[in-house]
């Protein structure tokens, strides 16, 4: 029987590979740098060069431009989710920063609507995360992004969370207490992106702020307290091997903290993060934990169970998940 997986962390941007790609340009007249698989996958995959976070944030330009109307849109989410579910999972959280979408005059609310049609568009189960962005102007924007977070939050069956994505190097969290405490006290459930290029404080501060999982988390062994932190309130982390590798999060891999974490009973959830430009699937990041780091059946089970209790849906879609899984 082929496996299946549940995917929580996933950028809508991230996740376009060479075909999805082909077929947005083809899909809105738009000419891409080659029509060669090969040469194409050069411009979309992340280069061995890259050093940090920050380098890996800027391979998101050809994917991003393919995005910027409702048709494009719209169609990337239902390739995007068509494509992993084709590749066994069977529940996905798909995120997206809408203030990226609008060069070419669509508002965040259109952008947000459009990713919606999208969904409806596909057979697999998943949902909608909206990111807000780490920078110097994205203040305006992120306040917006709680607004259409507000306006369309549901429980199961479109948008059920916001994010905080981009440079956690140049823009500390703390910088956005107000907007996650403004989410907070309105009811919106939060991710935040920490402790990935900074270190284990960023993590502390997304908790105290109300964050309900942390994508990534993988530096919290930086700080002892933090990893009591996170075992004590049961925090999910949403971990994404291959983009720690590649951004450098870890600088050595044999270090990688997965298992540790595991051992030590903390909800550590394994996921894609940007399978386009990482040019992996889901299936990969298993094979490689089970290759290199003795993860076991066992271990897998915990994950995808650790998964469903973290899904940011109802309790109906989390036992159907369970059932579906036999779990
Ligand atoms: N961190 C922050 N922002 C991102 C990432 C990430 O790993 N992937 C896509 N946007
Ligand atoms: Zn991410």
């Amino acid at each position: 029987m082929a496996e299946k997986y549940i995917d929580l962390h996933m950028h809508l941007d991230g996740s376009i590979t060479v075909e999805i790609a082909k077929n947005l340009g083809e899909l809105q007249g738009i000419t891409l740098p080659s029509q060669d698989d090969e040469e194409l996958g050069r411009h979309l995959y992340v280069p061995e060069e890259c050093e940090s976070l920050n380098d890996f944030l800027n391979c998101f330009g050809l994917p991003l431009a393919l995005m910027q109307t409702e048709k494009g849109i719209s169609e990337a989410v239902r390739l995007v989710a068509d494509n992993v579910q084709a590749q066994g999972v069977i529940y996905a959280e798909i995120r997206f920063a809408p203030q990226l979408h609008m060069r070419k005059g669509l508002t965040q609310e259109k952008v947000v609507l459009a990713a919606l049609d999208g969904m409806k568009k596909t057979d697999l189960k998943c949902n909608l995360i909206l990111c807000c962005m780490r920078g110097d102007d994205s203040a305006e924007g992120n306040k917006e992004t709680l607004e259409l977070a507000k306006k369309y939050l549901v429980k199961d069956g479109g948008v059920v969370a916001i994010d905080l994505a981009g440079a956690e190097a140049l823009y500390p969290t703390s910088d956005y207490e107000e907007l996650f405490r403004e989410a907070a006290s309105a009811g919106v459930p939060f991710t935040i992106h920490a402790g990935e290029a900074a270190g284990a404080d960023s993590v502390k501060l997304a908790i105290e702020y109300g964050a309900a999982r942390i994508g990534h988390g993988v530096r919290i062994n930086e700080d002892p307290e933090v990893v009591e932190l996170v075992r004590e309130k049961k925090i999910p982390l949403e971990m994404c091997p291959t983009s720690n590798r590649m951004t450098k999060a870890v600088q050595n891999m044999k270090d990688y903290p997965l298992m540790d974490y595991l051992d030590k009973g903390i909800v550590v959830t394994v996921n894609t993060d940007d399978m386009g430009i990482e040019n992996i699937t889901l299936a990969d990041e298993f094979d490689y934990l089970e290759k290199y780091f003795g993860f076991t059946d066992e271990h897998r089970k915990t994950v995808l169970r650790n998964a469903v209790g973290a899904a940011f849906t109802t309790e109906k879609v989390k036992a159907d998940l369970i059932r579906e899984m036999k779990l």
